[in-house]
């Protein structure tokens, strides 16, 4: 009798288990319904965490399926907050720094995509996916209009309220100093103490070589180098590197 019970209930539990197994199954063995743009975004965010990171190495251009993300990235939310994280970092880090009174503690800015923001021409030019004109590019810089990037700009000022002396180091030459200076003080930048760019003997080195060279002359002159802004890791890396370095994002270009 109560084996006969058992079986009844092991009758029943089946029906009610098999039909729902089954139906269970055949869902997971759905092909995934993923959309391409979702696997892009995957791959572009891994991407962009390895070009920022510096795991790439040298990289040479946009992968072209991840063009449309860098543009979304570039001019959505997550570029300004990218740089409001960094910029904060570097401020915690600066109200640390014991300020000597002798007006040697420097910190070292780049100046492109760092403090100014290429954003417009770049808009126009595929967000870093063409290749880099050198012609166009000058004309941009000469009208001198490119906007600070929000986040440095409050970072800058700060620094200079806490007693920073700052130090200006771009790849840009000589020629374009006029221009420089003038689109730094239209995007409310002041007051620096040097601006330094490539000069004629400064041709022909890679961006980490110039830079440690320019680093070390401060240092050799007395200065203290507590940070360091850029958003390349050969605006940072090298030789005479700051204490701290603050790496900005930038997935449009790299310049090694
Ligand atoms: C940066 O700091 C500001 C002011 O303290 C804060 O409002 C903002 O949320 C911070 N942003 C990030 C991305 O950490
Ligand atoms: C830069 O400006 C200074 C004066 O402000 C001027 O003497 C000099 O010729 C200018 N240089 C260039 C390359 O335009
Ligand atoms: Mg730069």
């Amino acid at each position: 009798m109560a084996s006969s019970v058992h079986h009844l209930l092991f009758l029943i539990i089946n029906l009610l288990i098999i039909p729902t197994t089954l139906l269970s199954q055949s869902i997971i063995q759905m092909p995934p319904k993923r959309h391409r743009i979702t696997d892009d975004n995957l791959y572009c965010d891994s991407w962009r965490f390895s070009i920022e990171t510096n795991d790439a190495g040298t990289w040479t251009s946009i992968p072209s399926r991840c063009v449309a993300f860098v543009q979304d990235y570039m001019t959505g939310d997550r570029y300004l907050s990218d740089s409001a994280a960094v910029s904060n970092y570097s401020l915690s880090f600066a109200r640390g720094v014991q300020i000597g009174g002798d007006g040697k503690d420097a910190w070292v800015f780049d100046i492109d995509e760092t403090l100014l923001s290429n954003l417009p021409y770049y808009e126009a030019h595929g967000f870093g996916s063409e290749t880099f004109d050198e012609a166009s590019f000058d004309e941009w810089v000469d009208l001198a209009k490119a906007p600070a990037l929000p986040a440095s700009l409050k970072l800058y000022k700060e620094l200079q309220q806490l007693g920073f002396k700052i130090f200006l180091l771009t790849g840009r030459s000589e020629h374009q100093r006029n221009a420089t200076a003038k689109n730094l003080l239209y995007a409310r930048y002041n007051n620096w103490e040097r601006l330094l760019l490539r000069g004629p003997s400064d041709q022909g080195t890679t961006a980490t070589v110039y830079k440690s060279e320019k680093r070390s002359d401060l240092i050799n002159e007395g200065y203290r180098i507590h940070g360091s802004s850029g958003d390349q890791w050969s605006d940072l890396l090298g030789f005479a590197v700051a204490q701290r370095s603050f790496k900005l994002p930038n997935p449009m270009y790299y310049i090694a």
